[in-house]
């Protein structure tokens, strides 16, 4: 596992959100700084919605250089945005609504055409916005993703048969390293809790990121964390997320964080 490996815990939930919050902030800065934009994708489910609702809200409303912010999504749910379970609906609510940033620097995953023709639509959004050289994955600044109990990340879930495609299915869908066999940059699955269709960043765009920040909460969460983090063999896809050149953090709470080892919790 990447050696670029920190694991912060905090006292609880809202602790988690502060820092979140504070990470979404000062990540966002240094890359306006450096490069003049901030590129972020977020993740749904009820962890990080906490930490949104902080970003609505002064000190960080003000903090973060919305103007030159991007926002995408590691996974949708296909459900209507008015919908409680929807991703984006969440986070439009939680601080989208309330902060400046510009709408078309606002990226949705699309709801129709659902599965793999969904995939290709926000592929090519991903590749309008990113222009990344050759057929190499984008990579986000901030890639932002809670765990699911049973390892899963965004909506990448350990069961392969919920994939609803094949790998390079469609041409303007893809990554393909020299002499390997090509990958999507997003796929089209069925799984999870809802249990519904659903669009997802893969593996290949999750891991050139420049950043991860995983927000992890509650007891529930800590036989995963302790499997995730202690287990070299564990074929859990939130292990697989190791991006080779970026900083992958994780900030758990206590009652996550309640099976790790204290070697581990450094
Ligand atoms: C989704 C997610 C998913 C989520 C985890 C954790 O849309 O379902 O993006 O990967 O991050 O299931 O969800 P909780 O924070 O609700 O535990």
């Amino acid at each position: 596992m990447n050696t670029n490996r920190k694991i912060i815990i905090v006292e609880n939930a809202a602790a988690l959100a502060q820092k979140g919050a504070e990470i979404f902030c000062s990540i966002a800065r240094q890359r306006v700084e450096k490069t003049g934009r901030f590129m972020a994708a977020l993740s749904g489910g009820s962890t990080p919605r906490p930490l949104y609702r902080l970003l609505g809200q002064p000190p960080y409303l003000a903090k973060v250089p919305w103007e030159a912010t991007h926002l995408f999504w590691a996974d949708e749910r296909m459900v209507p945005w008015e919908d409680p379970d929807s991703n984006f609906g969440a986070a439009r609510e939680d601080f989208i609504e309330k902060v400046p940033i510009p709408a078309g620097q606002v990226h949705p995953m699309p709801l129709d055409p659902a599965g793999a023709q969904g995939a290709a639509l926000y592929s090519r959004t991903l590749r309008d916005i990113f222009r990344p050289p050759g057929n190499r994955a984008p990579a986000f600044d901030l890639l932002l993703l809670g765990v699911g109990a049973d390892g899963h990340v965004a909506s990448l879930f350990p069961d392969p048969a919920d994939t609803l495609e094949g790998p390079g299915e469609r041409p303007d869908n893809f990554v393909a390293a020299p002499g390997s066999r090509p990958e999507p940059w997003v796929s089209g699955v069925c799984g999870g809790s809802p249990h519904t269709y659903r669009l997802t960043l893969t593996l290949p765009v999750l891991n050139r990121a420049r950043e991860i920040l995983f927000v992890v909460s509650g007891k529930s969460k800590a036989p995963v964390l302790e499997r995730t983090l202690n287990h070299p063999d564990a074929r859990l896809p939130a292990r697989q997320v190791d991006p080779p050149d970026g900083q992958v953090t994780w900030l758990v709470d206590k009652d996550a964080a309640s099976a790790l080892s204290p070697i581990a919790a450094t």
